[in-house]
């Protein structure tokens, strides 16, 4: 089971950065390849920046979905390479919420798929947007072996993460890994004000870092040497270490 999903529940606090940056890092911490999933439902954040509007000829999630998604191998030939050795995939998401509508059935295909992933060597993050939109990709959430809520360390993100993790466990149980992130610190509250907050065991942090932010977001996120070496990759290897041991230790668990 190697699914990560990435949530938000209020504002813009950085889901589609940290899916990126963890995308960046995740073959360099893990050796193993992976798919960033663009599943916001209201909207690609990738394609306008990332992208740099380019729509890509493999065609992504509406295209996957007409074509049906039988197989792992079907999936990957819907996903753009974003380096030389094609492990850093996206699948490109949707430009409207319109277009998310029909995306219900494509989302437990997706989900099926992930142990044949799995087997190939293919592990998936994906950039959920925010919890509870009409065209919620809802099983992405359900069936991730790890579910994070991303959120920053004020007041108003504290209480609607709180929130987030509440309707989180009561949608995964018990057995699944729920947990939160944060999108910088001190800014004002430290991570382990926050952490005793929302009461989660550890809350890793992608480090607040504008210029590696902007500098991905502008489409310079190939695993080239000096990007990798910014203070944001370096916390997003951090993160990718410790979301990862949830997603092994269900490896074998129910699904
Ligand atoms: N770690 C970071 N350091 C500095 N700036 C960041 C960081 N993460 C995100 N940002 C900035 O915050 C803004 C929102 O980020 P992003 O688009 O990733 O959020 P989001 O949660 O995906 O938002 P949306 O709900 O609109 O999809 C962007 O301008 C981005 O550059
Ligand atoms: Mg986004």
């Amino acid at each position: 089971m190697s699914l990560v999903s990435l949530c938000s529940v209020t504002g813009s606090p950085g889901v589609t950065t940290t899916a990126m940056a963890m995308g960046t890092v995740w073959p360099v911490v893990t050796g193993r390849r992976v798919v960033v999933l663009d599943a916001d439902a209201s909207g690609s954040g990738v394609l306008p920046g990332y992208l740099r509007g380019a729509v890509p000829s493999a065609g992504g999630v509406l295209r996957l979905a007409a074509t049906g998604a039988r197989t792992a191998q079907t999936l990957l030939e819907h996903c753009v390479a974003w380096d030389e050795d094609h492990s850093r995939l996206l699948l490109v998401g949707v430009t409207t919420s319109v277009e998310a509508r029909g995306l219900g059935g494509l989302w437990h295909t997706v989900t099926d798929l992930v142990p044949d992933l799995d087997q190939l060597g293919v592990d998936l993050v994906a950039d959920v947007g925010r919890l509870e939109h009409v065209s919620e990709p809802t099983p992405l959430l359900e069936r991730a072996g790890s579910a994070v809520v991303v959120t920053r360390p004020t007041l108003g993100g504290v209480l609607a993460a709180s929130a987030g993790l509440e309707r989180l466990r009561t949608l995964r149980g018990p057995v699944r890994a729920t947990s939160a992130m944060l999108v910088g610190e001190r800014r004002p509250y430290s991570a382990d004000e926050v952490r005793h907050e929302l009461g989660v065991d550890r809350l890793p942090v992608l480090s607040w870092d504008p210029r590696a932010a902007e500098r991905l977001h502008s489409g310079e996120f190939l695993g080239r040497g000096p990007l990798l070496r910014t203070q944001l990759m370096r916390s997003a290897s951090v993160v990718v270490e410790a979301l990862r041991p949830a997603v092994l230790d269900l490896a074998g668990g129910p699904r």
